[in-house]
C-alpha cells in the first residue's frame, strides 16, 4: 500500500482533436494552456493544460492523424458502458464560485448531461431513488455534469462531506 497521496493530481485523455479541447477547456472550464508540443519532440501532438499554477491537471493526447477518426466513439463516457474513463470532477472549494460557474456553463448554453443536484440523504427531490430519497451513499455534494467536445463527462461540485465516523453516507469506513 502507499501512503501520502493528496489527490489526483492529473489526468491523460484522447482527444479528437486538440485545437477544439483546448478552446472547450480554456473557454468553459477556464483552465490554462502550458504548451502544445508535436513534432520534433512528439510523433502525436500532446497539450498539457492546467487549474493554477501546478504544471498540468489534464493531458491532451491527440489520436494518431492516420486514424479514421469518424468511426470513434464521442457518446457520453458515463453511457458508454465500456471500460475506461467514466468523469473528471473538479472541485470548488467555495460554494459562490460553483454557482457562477453553473450560471457560466448556462449562459454558455452548454446542455446538461446530468443535474445541478445534491449527492445525498438530504436531497428528497432531486436524483431521488425508488423509495423518493434522495441517494443515502451520496455525500452531499452539489454538482452539475457537462460533456467535453469527445463526451467525456466532466463533474462539477463543492460541499463534499469528509468522512470521520461511520455514517450513512459512509457505511464502512477506513478510519
Ligand atoms: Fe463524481
Amino acid at each position: 500500500m502507499m501512503n501520502g497521496i493528496s489527490g489526483v493530481g492529473h489526468v491523460g485523455i484522447a482527444v479528437t482533436n486538440i485545437e477544439k479541447s483546448l478552446e472547450f477547456y480554456r473557454d468553459v472550464v477556464g483552465l490554462k494552456l502550458t504548451g502544445l508540443w508535436g513534432k520534433p519532440y512528439r510523433k502525436n501532438r500532446q497539450c498539457f493544460v492546467r487549474i493554477d499554477n501546478m504544471h498540468h491537471n489534464i493531458v491532451f493526447f491527440e489520436i494518431d492523424e492516420t486514424v479514421d477518426r469518424a468511426g470513434l466513439d464521442t457518446t457520453d463516457t458515463a453511457k458508454r458502458q465500456k471500460p475506461g474513463l467514466h468523469h473528471i470532477a473538479f472541485e470548488f472549494p467555495e460554494r459562490e464560485d460553483w454557482l457562477l460557474a453553473l450560471e457560466s456553463v448556462k449562459a454558455k448554453g452548454i446542455p446538461f448531461v446530468s443535474g445541478p443536484y445534491v449527492h445525498g440523504h438530504e436531497a428528497d427531490y432531486y436524483e431521488a431513488d425508488d423509495n423518493g430519497m434522495g441517494f443515502v451513499g451520496g455525500s452531499g455534494s452539489h454538482a452539475f455534469y457537462i460533456c467535453d467536445p469527445d463526451g467525456n463527462r466532466l463533474e462539477f461540485y463543492c460541499w463534499m462531506m469528509k468522512v470521520t465516523q461511520k455514517s450513512i453516507a459512509a457505511p464502512n469506513p477506513d478510519l
